[in-house]
C-alpha cells in the first residue's frame, strides 16, 4: 500500500481528469459507490475459484457478525448497485464510471499493489457488438489523450455458456496427458478453472500449452458472429489490435469480448487497463437479463508509463511575495488574498527572514515571479517584479498586479 504524494499526484489529477472528459462525451456518469460489500457480492461474480477470491480478499467478520470484505475490484460492486438500486428500470444503456481503492492480498511486486486504484466504466443494456467497439473506442481515447505509445490493444472471444463447456472440455483433454508437467497450481486449475492455465506464467506451463485449443475455434455461431463484428468495427474506428486467444481474464463473469491493453514498457504486470462483457451478471444478481460490458483502468500502472514516456510540466506558484518590514507584510498579505480569489498561486515570504533568503525560497519553490515590497514599495505604491526564469524585473503599480499577470499570462 502506497501513499501518493506530489509531484506524482498531479499526474493522477491529469489522468483522472482526462478521463472524466472522455468518459462525460460518451455519456457515463459517475457512480460513488462503498469501498466494503458483503463478501458474497464478490464471491458469487468473480468467482469462488479465482486466484481473486481464493486468495487475495481482504475479508473479516464485522461487528454485527457478518463476512464483509474490501472490494478487490469495482464491477461487482456496480452491478449490486445496479440491481439493488432498480436502474434497469431506466432507459438503455445505462453507462456509468467510477474510481477509488481497490484491495487485494496479492504478492507486492513492481506494478503490483494491495491497495491499487483503478478508474472504471460499466454499461448496461445494450447487447450490440457496436458498444463493445464504443467501449474499447473509450479506453483508446484515454490513453491517446494522455499521449501513452506502445501499448497493445489485445482482444478476444471467451463464448458464451453454450460454446465454453465445449472448448472446456476440449482443453481438459488436451491437458490429461501432461498433468505431471504442470505447477501445482495449474493442477488446481484443472479442476477447478482449466481456462486459467492458458494465463499461467511457469515457464513449464507455458511450454506444456503449445498447441492447446484455442477458444476462438470453438465459439458458436453468435459468439463469432458477435466477435467478427466486433473486430470489424475496431477496423472501421482503425484501433489496431491483436486476437490473443490466450488471453484468459482472471475473473469468472465474462463471456464473449475480452480486451486487455499491454504496455512493453512495464515489467511483468503489463495490463494497463482490461475489460470485457458479463452479459450473465444481472441475471445472476437477480435482475433481469441485461448485458453489459466495461473495463478497468489501473492507475499506478497508468501513471508509471506516463513517468517514463511523456514529458511532464508541474504545477509551481505564480507569485512569491518577499516582503521586507511588518508593515509590507501586512499589505502582501492582502495582495495575496485578492490574487488568490482570482485563482493565482501565491506563496507568501516569511517578513522576519532577510531579503536573500526569500528570495532563496521562492527559487527553490520554483515560483514564476518574484514581488519584493519594503518601505520604497509601500510609500510609492509601486512594486518590484522580477521573473525567475529570464532574471528580467521591472516595476508596477500595486493596483495592477492582476492585469501585470493576466498580460503576462501566468
Ligand atoms: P482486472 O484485470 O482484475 O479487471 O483489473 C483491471 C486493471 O487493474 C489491471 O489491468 C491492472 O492495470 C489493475 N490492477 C489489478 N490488480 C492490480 C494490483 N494488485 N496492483 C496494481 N494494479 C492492479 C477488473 O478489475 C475488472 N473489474 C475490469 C472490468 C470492468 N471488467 C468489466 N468491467
Amino acid at each position: 500500500m502506497q501513499d501518493i504524494l506530489p509531484p506524482d499526484i498531479y499526474l493522477w489529477q491529469k489522468v483522472e481528469s482526462v478521463a472524466r472528459e472522455v468518459f462525460s462525451s460518451y455519456g457515463f456518469r459517475e457512480l460513488r459507490l462503498p469501498v466494503v460489500e458483503s463478501t458474497s457480492v464478490f464471491t458469487r461474480s468473480i468467482g469462488e475459484n479465482t486466484d481473486i477470491v481464493e486468495k487475495e480478499m481482504y475479508t473479516f467478520m464485522d461487528k454485527g457478525d457478518r463476512s464483509i470484505s474490501l472490494r478487490p475490484e469495482g464491477t461487482a460492486s456496480v452491478v449490486r448497485c445496479y440491481v439493488e438500486k432498480n436502474l434497469h428500470t431506466l432507459p438503455s444503456p445505462q453507462k456509468f464510471c467510477y474510481s477509488g481503492p481497490m484491495f487485494r492480498y496479492e504478492r507486492p511486486q513492481s506494478g503490483r499493489f494491495r491497495q491499487f486504484y483503478q478508474i472504471g466504466v460499466e454499461a448496461f443494456g445494450d447487447p450490440n457488438p457496436r458498444m463493445d467497439a464504443e467501449v474499447i473506442a473509450m479506453l483508446r481515447q484515454c490513453l491517446q489523450k494522455l499521449g501513452l505509445k506502445e501499448i497493445t490493444f489485445n482482444v478476444n472471444s471467451i463464448g458464451c455458456p453454450e460454446c465454453r463447456p465445449v472448448y472446456r472440455e476440449k482443453l481438459v483433454d488436451f491437458f490429461a496427458g501432461g498433468l505431471d508437467r504442470l505447477c501445482p497450481d495449474c493442477n488446481r486449475r484443472y479442476h477447478t478453472n482449466p481456462l486459467r492455465i492458458l494465463d499461467c506464467k511457469v515457464d513449464r506451463c507455458v511450454e506444456m500449452r503449445k498447441g492447446a485449443p484455442r477458444v476462438t475455434d470453438y465459439l458458436c455461431n453468435e459468439c463469432k458472429e458477435h466477435f467478427n463484428k466486433v473486430l470489424s468495427l475496431l477496423d472501421v474506428l482503425g484501433i489496431s489490435y491483436l486476437v490473443n486467444p490466450d488471453m484468459v481474464r482472471g475473473l469468472d463473469y465474462y463471456t464473449r469480448t475480452t480486451f486487455e491493453v499491454t504496455s512493453s514498457n512495464l515489467g511483468a504486470q503489463n495490463a494497463v487497463a482490461a475489460g470485457g462483457r458479463y452479459d450473465r451478471l444481472v441475471k445472476e444478481f437477480g435482475g433481469p437479463e441485461t448485458p453489459a460490458i466495461g473495463f478497468a483502468i489501473g492507475m499506478e500502472r497508468i501513471i508509471e508509463l506516463l513517468k517514463n514516456s511523456v514529458a511532464h510540466d508541474f504545477p509551481t506558484p505564480d507569485v512569491f511575495i518577499a516582503a521586507i518590514g511588518e508593515l509590507a507584510a501586512r499589505e502582501s498579505i492582502v495582495i495575496a488574498d485578492r490574487l488568490r480569489e482570482k485563482g493565482f498561486w501565491i506563496e507568501l515570504g516569511d517578513d522576519d527572514a532577510s531579503l536573500k533568503s526569500q528570495m532563496r525560497r521562492a527559487d527553490r519553490l520554483s515560483s514564476k515571479y518574484v514581488f519584493i515590497i519594503g518601505e520604497d514599495e509601500m510609500n510609492s505604491g509601486r512594486l518590484k517584479w522580477k521573473k525567475l526564469s529570464d532574471s528580467s524585473q521591472g516595476e508596477i503599480s500595486m493596483f495592477e498586479i492582476t492585469d501585470f499577470l493576466l498580460q503576462k499570462s501566468v
